[in-house]
């Protein structure tokens, strides 16, 4: 029987005995038993769910699977998205917090901005999990539900060493790269995961960068981070390295840690005349977004790193009934992410590569995307 499944007779057997009490005492009122509590309760009450922006299209697929699973889970829910600003989400988590859900399940935008207001849910003995972004620097934060952000990067480093040949000696070879947004934590871990694999062919002189733009080491990350993860960011910053230190040259490879960067990214290759197909750049990306994934059946772009958002959903929805039955919580690391608090438990899951020739094999087999939609 899938977890689903289980789930779904954990409700209906609760739905079952509320309806034989209610024969038994039908002169009583009833009430709906609370869930959660000291010693255990049923699937049910509030969860509430914040999301950063809708601007992106991965969390309007993270927010409505998560959604889904729990209300099928018998789960009230109040999903908020942000808009990528700060104090629109502390002052959703607020008015979610007032509603005394059972569980808050959190992405930051900001993962040092949330303190204050999660030290109010931990007053009401509220669980927090954090969603796909650690939330730093405070005890408020229960749990970690992600994908393993330096695995992420580590298999885009990989990916650029293997096309290249840089093992064999390759190069030398022009490199742009870039890294995500300052305020995010998982982007320093995206980084280094890469920047652990190329940095010694930067040193070693087989990879060049002419901007100019490469960390000398994986701390100076933030200084090529594009701030809120913005395209147009990206494009603008990709066009001003293009118009400043290829007039004679050209690029061979850009370090893209996702997808909304990568299309940036690649407006500007475009525009530069860089024509789709072997000529253009290997540029890297993450998240499988619907135009990114246009792109590499078009020829502008040479991965993703998929996350199945869904398997994060699932485990996240496994951990709130978990929170809420009373039962242990599953994890699978408990070293890693170290909010400068505590370490989080968290449990991480495992990013794939997907290329134009694996796009039918991985994301449309498994039902992520339609063949219709990716024009096969
Ligand atoms: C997520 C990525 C996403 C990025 C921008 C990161 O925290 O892990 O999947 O591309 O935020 O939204």
């Amino acid at each position: 029987m899938s977890l689903r499944d289980k789930k779904l007779m954990a409700v209906l057997a609760g739905t079952a005995l509320a309806a034989t009490a209610l024969a038994a005492c039908s002169s009583e009122r009833t009430e709906t038993p609370a869930a959660g509590g000291e010693t255990g309760g049923e699937a049910g009450g509030l969860i509430g769910i914040a999301m950063p922006t809708r601007s992106l299209e991965r969390w309007n697929n993270d927010g409505e699977n998560l959604e889904a699973l729990l209300q099928d889970m018998g789960y009230e829910t109040s999903l908020q998205y942000a808009d990528n600003k700060v104090d629109q989400q502390i002052t959703q988590l607020q008015n979610m917090i007032n509603q005394d859900p059972e569980v808050l399940v959190v992405a930051s935008i900001d993962g040092t901005a949330l303190g204050p207001v999660l030290d109010s849910a931990r007053a009401k003995d509220i669980t927090v999990i954090a969603y796909d972004r650690l939330i730093n620097g405070t005890e408020s934060v229960d749990y970690y539900a992600t994908f393993d952000n330096y695995q992420v990067g580590q298999l885009q480093g990989k990916f650029i060493e293997e096309e290249l040949g840089l093992a064999d000696g390759a190069g030398p070879f022009n490199l742009e790269p870039f890294a995500g947004s300052p305020d995010d934590n998982n982007a320093k871990f995206f980084f280094s995961g890469a920047w652990d694999v190329l940095l010694p062919y930067v040193e070693g002189g087989q990879l060049v960068v002419p901007s100019g733009k490469a960390p000398a080491s994986n701390d100076e990350w933030t200084n090529i981070g594009i701030q809120g993860w913005e395209s147009a960011k990206a494009q603008s910053e990709m066009e001003n390295r293009l118009n400043s230190f290829y007039a004679d040259k050209k690029v061979d490879v850009v370090l893209s840690p996702n997808d909304s960067l990568a299309l940036g990214i690649e407006q500007a290759l475009d525009a530069a005349g860089y024509a789709p197909g072997d000529e253009f750049p290997i540029v890297t990306g993450q998240d499988a977004d619907l135009a990114n994934v246009k792109n590499m059946l078009a020829g502008m772009q040479s991965m993703t790193v998929w996350k199945d958002t869904r398997t994060l959903g699932e485990q996240v929805a496994t951990m709130v009934d978990q929170i809420v039955q009373g039962e242990e919580v599953e994890v699978n690391d408990t070293e890693t992410y170290d909010n400068e608090v505590k370490v989080v438990p968290a449990y991480l899951l495992p990013p794939q590569v997907v290329t134009p020739d694996t796009v039918e094999s991985s994301l449309v087999e498994s039902g992520f995307y339609d063949a219709a939609e990716l024009g096969l």
